[in-house]
């Protein structure tokens, strides 16, 4: 993918194992934060794919209410959004992290948000060359699009959440080498009021 050699790739997966930051770019993650650091500030967090902690630190910093799901704490994170969702337990910011897909915690975590909050995610910005058949149809399946761009992240999101009456909006996206961190704002509505119509 992304036009590496099948050898740079598994230098690249190494890296990442070893959580090199050259990988997983904090600084600039948390530069993005920062812009929204008066909001966060003191809500409740949750982070998926916490890994080694780089953005669990920044968080513990603005708020106490934070939890890290990290394969050491919780396992895997596609699980473990589901335990979350039947406790029903519910956060003001969601950041999910991971180093591939994000999808497929959709739509689940929309669940899990409270009726004013911020949903982040990593998604790896996919390159001209070398996409395999599954991989391709991986992205058309989940984003429409064998090659998706800004516009169709957030279309699918905007469908994601109208399943569940919430209004999604892209308040920031900003690109870190090869992969994009969105920032939406997801907003509760009454059925009633979209649909211009009265519970009897
Ligand atoms: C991009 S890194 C996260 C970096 C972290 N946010 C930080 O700032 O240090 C993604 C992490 O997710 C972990 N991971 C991969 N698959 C996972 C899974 N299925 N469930 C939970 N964690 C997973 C990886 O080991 C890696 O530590």
């Amino acid at each position: 993918m992304h036009g590496h050699t099948a050898k740079t790739h598994k230098e690249i997966r190494h890296k990442q194992s070893i959580n090199d930051d050259d990988y997983h770019h904090p600084i600039e993650k948390i530069e993005q934060l920062k812009r929204f650091e008066d909001i966060f500030r003191d809500k409740k967090i949750l982070e998926v794919f916490a890994g080694q902690g780089n953005l669990s630190k920044y968080y513990n910093s603005i708020s106490d209410k934070v939890f890290s799901m990290s394969k050491e704490k919780t396992g895997d994170s596609f699980n473990y959004i589901h335990k979350i969702k039947f406790d029903k337990k519910k956060f003001d910011v969601i950041d999910i992290d991971s180093y591939g897909y994000p999808d497929k915690l959709f739509p689940v975590v929309f669940d899990c948000l409270t009726d004013n909050a911020y949903l982040i995610f990593t998604f790896p910005i996919v390159g001209v060359n070398c996409l395999n058949g599954i991989t391709e149809q991986h992205y058309i399946n989940f984003w429409r699009s064998n090659r998706p761009t800004i516009g169709d992240v957030v279309g699918c999101i905007t469908d994601y959440g109208l399943r569940n009456w919430q209004f999604c909006k892209l308040v920031d996206v900003s690109k870190i080498k090869r992969i994009w961190r969105f920032i939406f704002k997801i907003e509760k509505q009454k059925a009633t009021l979209i649909c211009n119509t009265k519970n009897r």
